[in-house]
């Protein structure tokens, strides 16, 4: 389909520029016209000339035409499609605010209108997370800018996270697909979307804080990372409603999700009995505490300076996976989360899934580097009330996330 066709493409500063010249190859033994622009920044990464000598187009660089090469506008309204991959986030928020400030931008911008442009956004997962990324990418996406979504994977940061690009060969799949739908919705995975996509999920996540004073408080060291993380793959990955119920936590999420915070049990407990019912599968990965302080003290409690013991009396909260197991309809997955020691994990994880009435537990452990609380990968086994183990070894809580949720759509799909 891309036969005869004049392609732009663009390329900003990302490290995945650096695959750049073999998309550009691809598009072209596919039967394109490619005529390549850059940023100042893609330029770190990958070079002009050798993408001039590939397409035999000159490559644009700069804003201002040479005396040979052709006006940006020209080529824009003469072109069949764009794509520009990778796309940096500041040239996603460009995009929408309509500064076009580099060739790529100019080009986009004089593109005739109905002429698909598709992005292949890529960048480190904390700044896809960010709200303002989100907003961008979905006022984009509204307009009928097509998508093609990053995946989970290793990252240049050397992290691995949400974020990466897909191979060259893959892009070009992604764009020819996209150029074919009216809708241009992403379908990366469309196995995995299929099982997940428009169900609502609704996740817990963070710790809960219960207060002693006005100024003190007792929690855990609970950060809402591993919560986080699975509500933006539900969401992004496979195409869920997410509702995430979010205890005292600094991590942001996606714009994508509806997000309720709260600070105490109590506080957490209402807003899941007012999302229960709206909610096909209920993920409680929150570290809740257990414990709330029987007298609150109104005032500032005053250091006892006579070296007398201080006594906080101490009651327990509503156990809120316990009580939901109450309401559950027989539709409804309900998945619960256990912090245990790696020597009795096993035992404990087992009874809670029992007790608890769960559908899966996901055991994860507090004693080993690398798992449990605040850091940003995991450890994780998964049973459920089947007889399933699924045992997995340390990896970052985005690709947990992402086995957690294949494991509940193979749950949905029974
Ligand atoms: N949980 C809950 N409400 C509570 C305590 C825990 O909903 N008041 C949920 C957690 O979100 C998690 C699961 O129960 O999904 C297990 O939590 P955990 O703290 O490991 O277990 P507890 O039942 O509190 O037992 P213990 O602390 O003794 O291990």
């Amino acid at each position: 389909m891309l036969e005869g066709k004049k392609i732009i493409y663009g390329i900003t500063g990302s490290i995945a520029a650096i695959k750049a010249p073999i998309i550009a190859r691809e598009l072209m033994r596919r039967g394109a016209d490619v005529h390549c622009a850059l940023t100042d920044s893609a330029e770190k990464f990958t070079t002009a000339y050798s993408l001039s000598v590939l397409t035999k187009n000159e490559t644009q660089t700069s804003i201002f035409p040479t005396q040979h090469s052709t006006w940006h506008i020209h080529l824009g309204r003469s072109a069949d499609a764009m794509l520009i991959a990778p796309c940096s986030a500041t040239t996603l928020g460009k995009l929408r605010y309509g500064i076009y400030d580099n060739p790529v931008l100019l080009l986009a911008s004089s593109l005739k209108e109905g002429t698909p442009l598709i992005i292949a956004p890529a960048m480190d997962e904390e700044m896809w997370q960010q709200a303002a990324v989100q907003e961008n990418v979905q006022w984009l996406r509204s307009k009928g800018v097509g998508i093609i979504d990053p995946i989970s994977g290793a990252l240049a940061s050397g992290l691995s996270g949400l974020g990466r690009m897909l191979e060259p060969v893959e892009v070009v799949d992604a764009f020819e697909k996209l150029l074919t739908t009216d809708d241009r919705r992403p379908t990366i995975d469309e196995r995995r979307l299929t099982a997940l996509t428009g169900k609502n999920i609704l996740i817990t996540a963070g710790p809960t804080y219960e207060a002693i004073d006005p100024v003190r408080f007792i929690g855990n060291r609970s950060s809402g990372k591993m919560g986080a993380a699975l509500a933006v793959v539900a969401k992004n990955d496979f195409g869920a409603n997410v509702t995430l119920v979010m205890g005292p936590s600094h991590i942001a999420s996606s714009a994508l999700v509806n997000r309720i915070d709260v600070e105490t049990t109590e506080e957490m407990r209402s807003a899941v009995m007012q999302q229960l019912s709206g909610h096909d599968i209920i993920i409680m990965s929150a570290a809740v505490s257990d414990y709330r302080i029987k007298n609150y003290s109104a005032g500032k409690l005053k250091k006892q300076t006579d070296g007398s013991a201080v006594h906080l009396d101490l009651e327990t909260t509503t156990d809120i996976l316990q009580e939901i197991a109450k309401y559950k309809k027989p539709s409804q997955l309900i998945i619960g989360f256990a912090l245990e020691s790696s020597e009795r994990g096993e035992e404990y994880a087992q009874k809670k899934l029992a007790a608890k009435s769960l559908d899966a537990i996901v055991l994860n452990y507090f004693d080993e580097e690398g798992s449990g609380f605040s850091v940003d990968t995991n450890r994780i086994t998964i049973y459920t009330k089947n007889g399933i183990k699924r045992e997995f070894p340390q990896m970052s809580k985005v690709q947990c996330a992402s086995e957690i949720l294949s494991l509940i759509s193979e749950l949905v799909n029974v």
